[in-house]
């Protein structure tokens, strides 16, 4: 690694500096080729939805070896889009947590084998500063300060990033939000992922058919709690089904979505105005929801905010947020070594962000 680190002055000094980034930590294989943090030469995401869809859920062992069938291809192809081979490089990146550890790893060493056999600078990012360094790449213009709701199957977060790091304002208590629209769509029978069904099928309900709770809409912090939402819409169920009732799935659906939404864009807000922050961002999976960004974009408008989301491709798992993220890491020099690891549990520390 050594001499990885020695080219580093030389990559400081280059006017374009190319990263190839990879991402294996859930049930998403890609890779993507940056250029100098902004400009995306490759994008490619080999999904496995497919796969998982009859298990309901990301069966881990399978999302381990899907990865491992895949990783090499993904790579080719994704150097081939940028027109590259890997002497056009001047680093790799991985997200090496947090995710599912068999999954982390295939990338976490591939990325290893490629920093050594081509001496290149290697850097390590957290999945979730990937998933807000994507607006980055929709909005070239953008740059911190701004709050950044990030929305995810894992994660659902509140956060500032401002030029010197990325600060967490606030968290879930209990599920992530996408993890309540999967179960949620899971529960009224549409299937995996939940989230992109239940966007759809809203589209046909009526959002005031049921009045689910708000959680936490009110208190005075960050914070978010999905538990007792998805409580709610399942208990509705079972309810009607004692009766032998059938639901309205589109009304339900609907319903469930607008409380959800309405917490994740009243919080955000509130913590922008709170921080005196004129710019809200969405972040994660479920960045991709319609109402979201609708209303996200509506509340920004009322409050004389601005609101920004990548476009669906790059909030769902990519790659590319990956190399936007690493950029900022690379010209700081700030290089991982030969033991870099997995961690399933990566904390989305404080740490230096993109500006
Ligand atoms: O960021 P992501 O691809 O993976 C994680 O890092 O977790 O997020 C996946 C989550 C899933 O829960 C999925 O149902 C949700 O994002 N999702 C959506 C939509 N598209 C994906 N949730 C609501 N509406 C959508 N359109
Ligand atoms: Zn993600």
């Amino acid at each position: 690694m050594e001499r990885a680190r020695r080219k580093l002055p030389a990559i400081m000094q280059k006017e374009n500096v190319n990263i190839l980034a990879l991402e294996s930590s859930c049930d998403e294989t890609a890779a993507a080729v940056i250029q100098n943090g902004r400009t995306i030469l490759s994008n490619v995401i080999d999904s496995q939805i497919a796969l998982h869809q009859p298990y309901g859920g990301v069966v881990p062992e399978i999302a381990s070896r899907q990865h491992v069938l895949a990783m090499e291809r993904v790579i080719a192809a994704a150097l081939q889009e940028a027109g590259l081979d890997f002497d056009g490089l001047d680093a790799v990146s991985v997200a090496y947590g947090p995710g599912l550890v068999g999954a982390l790893l295939v990338s976490v060493s591939a990325a290893k084998a490629i920093a050594f056999a081509h001496d290149l600078p290697l850097i390590g990012v957290h999945h979730i500063e990937g998933h807000i360094s994507a607006n980055y790449l929709a909005h070239p213009d953008l740059s911190a300060p701004f709050v950044c709701l990030v929305a995810s199957g894992g994660h659902s977060h509140l956060v500032k990033v401002t030029k010197g790091g990325i600060l967490t304002l606030g968290a879930t208590r209990d599920d992530a939000v996408g993890e309540a629209f999967d179960k949620v769509a899971r529960a009224l029978g549409l299937g995996y992922p939940g989230g992109p069904l239940i966007d759809k099928i809203a589209k046909e309900g009526n959002p005031d058919a049921f009045h689910f709770p708000r959680v936490m809409m009110e208190e005075d912090n960050d914070d978010f709690s999905f538990s007792g939402l998805k409580t709610a819409v399942i208990n509705f169920l079972h309810n009607l089904s004692q009766k032998g009732e059938q639901p309205d799935v589109a009304d339900l659906a609907a319903s469930f979505q607008k409380a959800a939404v309405e917490v994740l864009v009243a919080k955000t807000i509130r913590a922008a105005k709170r921080e005196g922050i004129g710019i809200v961002a969405l972040a994660g999976g479920v960045a991709s929801n319609s109402l979201l960004r609708e209303t996200l974009q509506h509340a920004a408008l009322a409050n004389g905010l601005r609101a920004v989301y990548p476009p669906p491709v790059l909030c769902t798992d990519n790659a590319a947020m990956g190399g936007c993220a690493a950029y900022p890491h690379l010209m700081r020099g700030e290089l991982m070594d030969m033991t870099l690891n997995a961690v399933p549990d990566l904390q989305l520390a404080e740490r230096l962000g993109n500006d």
